[in-house]
């Protein structure tokens, strides 16, 4: 695992998508996983920027989200998908049908997350996957206690995401129980993983993910398990990191940070 820390929120995702934009001019197929929630937000208005303005081309890449609600219509403004074409993919040059969410309105539920499992294999597996990271250490919504070698299936949302992301749905009661999630084990699989946290509500489960013992209590900490993840934090989030000196050494000094300092 790799630790970056950046001066403030824009900086931090500025890289994200400078990574982002890297792999993808080296691969224009590039099979990417994307995240939704708040701290993405400013990666995608700075992919959008530079889409228009450095000629960043989507059209032959495919999009595999990490989660979706279940029981909320694509068209339901707190769905991930309209997240999704709201943010991102109504901005750039990305094809619709390239992109892919589990679809949360499936009848037989358990059938759509084999089939999302099906179907990320059938692509070649994840180049690159996009993570944030929930207070309780979650990834996508592998809710604490998640099995590190768990797939994509169906998740009952603990108190604590209830809590998060109630706000945006006008009250806890209208908030759906459960979501479809890719799995740690998936997550894992994915050939590269970049996750962004930022500001101080992060900073403690940031540091329990990336310097605690890896357990199924903080899925994020599954990702010390993987050869190439990359966390990226602004300094409030890095806050209650211990090494943070190291960080920054190996940020400003290793080759393969060059690009990006
Ligand atoms: C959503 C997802 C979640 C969020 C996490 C952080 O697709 O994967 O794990 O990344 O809940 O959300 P924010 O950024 O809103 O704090």
């Amino acid at each position: 695992m790799e630790v970056i820390i950046q001066p403030s929120k824009e900086a931090a995702a500025a890289l994200v998508s400078r990574i982002i934009s890297k792999e993808l001019r080296g691969n224009p197929h590039l099979i990417l996983g994307l995240a939704t929630g708040s701290t993405m937000e400013r990666v995608y208005r700075h992919l959008v920027q530079m889409h228009r303005e450095e000629h960043l081309d989507f059209s032959l890449c495919t999009t595999f989200n990490l989660d979706e609600y279940v029981g909320l219509m694509p068209s339901d403004p707190n769905s991930y998908r309209h997240y999704m074409n709201h943010h991102l993919f109504r901005s750039v040059n990305l094809d619709l049908r390239n992109t892919h969410l589990p679809n949360g309105m499936a009848e037989n539920l358990e059938a759509e997350c084999q089939h999302y499992e099906a179907l990320i294999k059938r692509f070649g597996g994840i180049d690159l996957q996009l993570l944030g990271i929930g207070k309780a250490g979650h990834i996508g919504f592998n809710e604490p206690l998640s099995a590190l070698r768990s797939r994509t299936r169906v998740k009952a949302l603990t108190p604590t995401t209830i809590k998060q992301n109630a706000p945006f749905f006008g009250g806890e009661e209208h908030m759906p129980r459960r979501a479809i999630t890719m799995g740690v084990g998936t997550i894992i699989e994915a050939r590269r993983c970049v996750l962004l946290a930022t500001g101080d509500s992060k900073a403690q489960v940031v540091a329990q993910a990336v310097e605690g013992p890896i357990t199924s209590m903080v899925s994020a900490s599954a990702l010390q398990l993987h050869a190439r993840c990359t966390v990226i934090v602004d300094e409030e989030a890095a806050a209650d990191l211990k090494e943070k000196d190291y960080y920054r050494w190996i940020f400003e000094n290793e080759p393969d940070w060059q690009d990006y300092r």
